[in-house]
């Protein structure tokens, strides 16, 4: 059986997984939805999915998987067996490999099989980027499209995507859109480009958000927590006079 996204995962970019640990129970976040990137799991390996299970955490494993479709398969059943709850591709490495990617997944499942979610992409790019680095000649939001329509074919359940083209995903396809690039207003953007606030995702039908920094660095964490998620939540007063 398929789960839902929950609307805020917070994501654990600390270099070891004690440092993840301490910051969550220290700022009362423990069994908060998370997620696990690079840094933290070629670190700390499944050893920190394990201790994170322990302590209730959902788990998003965010580590974009982009190879040969075979290879993502494997990979992919292994994943599962951890019982993770989320995991995603980049939508780059083309249908085969996304179907692939579900595959495995369905193969290695324990209780549930994890949520899949291609990455269209990254926020950190731009259109200067797109067309100056990776040659690609289209603009931003029609590669977003034509990746997230891509996607919906090959069994994939969500993507993510900037809040920008968190509206044209909705409109065009049947996914789940998960947003990261949230900064509150004047918050720094750090190193992305395409950033919004979490009433913008909110209005353009995000169903869930990745935060990083806007938490991990704020004088108050678990506060910045949830001040995030009810914005994100509950509409503004200001929306209905
Ligand atoms: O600190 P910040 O809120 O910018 O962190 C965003 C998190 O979301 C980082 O862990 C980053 O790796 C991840 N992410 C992203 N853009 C994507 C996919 C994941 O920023 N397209």
């Amino acid at each position: 059986m398929l789960k839902k996204l929950k609307p805020l995962y917070f994501a654990l970019d600390f270099q070891t997984g004690d440092e993840a640990l301490d910051f969550l129970e220290r700022h009362h976040l423990t069994g908060i939805p998370v997620k696990v990137g690079m840094e933290l799991f070629y670190k700390e390996g499944p050893s920190i999915i394990h201790r994170l299970k322990e302590n209730g955490h959902e788990i998003f494993l965010d580590l974009k998987l982009h190879d040969i479709p075979e290879t993502v398969r494997r990979a992919m059943r292994g994943l599962a067996s951890m019982n993770i709850d989320v995991v995603n591709v980049h939508a780059q490495g083309g249908e085969e490999m996304m179907r692939s990617a579900k595959l495995g997944l369905e193969e290695g499942a324990q209780d549930h099989v994890p949520i899949l979610l291609a990455v269209t992409i990254l926020t950190s790019s731009d259109q200067k980027m797109l067309e100056e680095e990776l040659l690609i000649d289209h603009p931003l939001t029609d590669v977003v499209k034509h990746y997230g329509t891509r996607a919906d074919k090959c069994g994939v359940d969500g993507v993510v995507c900037s809040v920008e083209e968190a509206e044209i995903i909705k409109k065009h396809t049947a996914l789940a859109a998960l947003t990261p690039g949230i900064r509150l207003p004047g918050g720094e953007k750090h190193d992305q480009k395409r950033v919004a606030t979490p009433e913008k995702a909110r209005e353009n039908g995000s169903d869930a958000m990745v935060v990083g920094r806007a938490i991990r660095d704020a004088e108050k964490p678990g506060e910045m927590y949830r001040k995030i998620k009810e914005a994100f939540q509950h509409e503004s007063i200001n929306t209905h006079p």
